[in-house]
């Protein structure tokens, strides 16, 4: 199964998928290409660290949300892409790439979804005072992180937690998470009715 990763930051999610393949963890699954959107992102650097196929294409160099997506569309062609991964990926999908990979685009966010979806989910958990939040690996459909839920590992607020801290724990989580994820689809066990995702033991 061919993967094609997008990602925007500093792609430690990148990293962890990269380093679960090297010790053939992910199935399967086999890291095609991974495409970028902020030209000297971390992730990309990693990318080409490890020898992978990539492809920047710059937002800002697109007029419309449409155009981007339609170039990122046609980037992934020649890859034979059967799973598009978020890892990290700062821009909202529009309906014609979902479309274009139905069912078969996944995201990683850092809070317990439903609660806090959009940007900042972990200080937002910080400071709405939660006691548990964590990390969610889900299906992507039009929506910001509403998709049907995969996979969630809680993380625990401590008491003498800050903000960085609750984020660099959630992130630890997300780093054996979405690996563990893309290797169950990959083996085929990851299977959706409604909302409701259903995970064959392995
Ligand atoms: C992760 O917390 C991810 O869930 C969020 O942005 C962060 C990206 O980290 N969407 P990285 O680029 O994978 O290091």
């Amino acid at each position: 199964m061919n993967v094609g990763v997008l990602a925007s930051g500093t792609g430690s999610n990148l990293q962890a998928l990269i380093d679960a393949a090297g010790h053939d963890e992910l199935g399967p699954a086999r890291l095609a290409v991974v495409g970028v959107n902020v030209p000297d992102c971390g992730a990309l650097t990693r990318a080409r660290a490890a020898g992978l196929a990539t492809f920047v294409i710059d937002h800002r160099a697109h007029p419309t949300r449409d155009a981007f997506d339609q170039a990122v569309l046609a980037a992934l062609r020649p890859h034979a892409v059967d799973l598009v991964v978020l890892a990290g990926f700062m821009r909202i999908l529009t309906p014609a790439f979902l479309a274009a990979f139905s069912g078969r685009v996944i995201n990683v966010h850092p809070s317990l979804l439903p609660a806090f979806p959009g940007v900042h989910s972990q200080a937002q958990a910080f400071r709405h005072g939660a006691k548990i939040s964590g990390c969610t690996v889900h299906f992507v459909e039009t929506g910001v992180d509403s998709g049907p839920i995969i996979a969630q590992t809680a993380v625990a607020v401590r008491d003498d937690d800050d903000e960085e801290r609750l984020r660099l724990r959630i992130l630890a989580e997300e780093h054996r998470l979405l690996p563990a994820v893309v290797r169950q689809i990959a083996e085929g066990r990851v299977s959706v009715q409604g909302r409701r995702v259903h995970v064959a033991p392995g």
